[in-house]
């Protein structure tokens, strides 16, 4: 294994590629990274009565996550505990039991075996069956309606885990008083891509806005407002910020309060709603969020492999196949209280840009398969790319936590992302693991 500190400079904004193809470095990042984090599991709304059940992943394992009797939720490996056999099939549904298909042994929706076939026969009634239910992960928690779950029962609290980006997660799962809902089912797509540059590039990638989206702009900007001119001209705008710094965590924003509609055919009916709710928000969240925040471009990462956008409106979830592969989910995340029709409009228009075939995601679909390929070669795995655009403009700002870089064509980002990367894959444990949430907190974790 190469010396990990070798692998990620934080200081000159310098990765190397072997990061994106690497074996052995991708089963560390699933120890230390997927193993240790808290990770998206799903949405409360997709899990509203006892029974309700949903199969995701957390890294390469199978989990199912289960609404219970008491409405609490319990989250298990979807692994039969016998034989290994996959438990359960289905995406999603309702069920009391989950039943085995290989030998028969079921499970109640609590994790318990409740039942094995030929249990006096063939067991002569040994079995203890209270030790072979489900497999739980280790912690579960809720913020504002999105579930996650670690593996690890010594990892912080997801409060803790989350930080200060609770403060602009809050601009869009806390605007409205009745919350956010995800609408249509989940778009799953396969990419052969590695899984980190698809997060750093919604991350923190402004640049590409403007030249690898210029087609997919054209055709579906109907507005002309200033959020849209980030990609080239604006590096030093005071309309848009990167924010970083907050436990791996990052936030791209445009400080206009409508900009994140610009891409819909019909953003009147977008802004008309904005309009009429926006002293609500303003109420709830503040001047900075409810009237510069809300409505406006953003995306949010929630480290290490959950973005949502508001405005685009696209929530996305990248599970990880081996270094050189995901999987992607993409749904559409509305406010509950919006209208119908202007969900209908929303659900259309994810489809039509970061849908499978989706204009927006096609073009990074293309630029990030060819960077994932052209780092697996024996020679150009050896080569380093970078992350140094704007160093030395990090500031804080009053009134807003992160580390702060005005305009969104600025690399910060990405580079706190891979600071956060590096830090995880270092450490033993927790305890080792730095906690920052502003510019004082980085620099005093730096190199720790
Ligand atoms: S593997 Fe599931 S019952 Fe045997
Ligand atoms: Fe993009």
């Amino acid at each position: 294994m190469e010396n990990l500190d070798d692998l990620i400079d934080f200081k000159t904004g310098r990765q190397k590629r072997l990061i994106y193809s690497d074996a052995e470095i991708y089963d560390q990042e699933m120890e230390k990274i997927f193993g240790r984090s808290w990770l998206f599991l799903a949405h409360e709304c997709q899990l509203e009565k006892p029974g309700d059940f949903i199969r995701t992943y957390m890294g390469e394992d199978e989990v199912l996550v289960v609404r219970q009797k008491d409405n609490g939720l319990k989250a298990f490996l979807n692994t039969c505990t016998h034989r290994g056999n996959r438990l359960c099939k289905a995406d999603h549904g309702n069920s009391k039991s989950f039943v085995c298909n290989y030998h028969g042994w079921s499970f109640s929706y609590n994790g318990e075996l409740t039942g094995v076939p030929l249990e006096e026969a063939a067991y002569q009634n040994n079995l203890d069956k209270s030790k072979f239910g489900m497999i739980e992960v280790a912690q579960i928690a809720s913020y504002k309606g999105l579930i996650f779950a670690t593996f690890d029962e010594k990892a912080p609290s997801l409060e803790e885990y989350l930080g200060d980006m609770k403060w602009y997660l809050d601009v869009w799962l806390d605007a409205m008083p009745e919350g956010t809902e995800l609408i249509g089912t989940a778009m799953k797509v396969e990419l052969p891509v590695n899984w980190k540059l698809a997060v750093e590039n919604v991350s923190g990638d402004g640049y590409h806005l403007g030249w690898a989206h210029a087609g997919a702009m054209t055709v579906t900007a109907e507005s002309d407002i200033a959020g849209l001119s980030v990609g080239n001209s604006d590096v030093d705008n005071e309309s848009a910020i990167s924010v970083a710094g907050m436990n791996g965590h990052t936030v791209l924003a445009a400080l206009d309060g409508k900009s994140g509609y610009a891409f819909y055919n019909e953003y009147q009916m977008a802004w008309d709603y904005l309009d009429q709710n926006r002293a609500t928000a303003v109420e709830r969240l503040g001047e900075i969020r409810g009237e510069k925040m809300w409505g406006s471009q953003i995306n949010f990462t929630v480290f290490p492999n959950l973005q949502f956008l508001p405005g685009l409106n696209w929530f996305r979830i990248y599970h990880p196949k081996g270094p050189g592969k995901f999987e992607m989910w993409t749904w559409a995340m509305v406010d509950k209280r919006m209208s119908d029709d202007l969900k209908e409009m929303i659900l259309n228009n994810v489809s039509r840009t970061f849908g499978p075939a989706g204009m927006f995601d096609n073009d990074d679909g293309d630029n990030l398969q060819a960077a994932t390929e052209q780092s697996r070669g024996w020679r150009t795995s050896q080569m380093d790319i970078y992350t140094n655009m704007a160093m030395g403009n990090e500031h804080s700002r009053e009134g807003m936590p992160g580390v702060i870089s005005e305009g969104l064509v600025c690399e910060q980002n990405q580079r706190y992302v891979y600071r956060r990367w590096l830090e995880m894959m270092k450490a033993d444990s927790w305890s080792d693991i730095p906690f920052y949430n502003n510019l004082e907190e980085a620099r005093a974790t730096e190199d720790k």
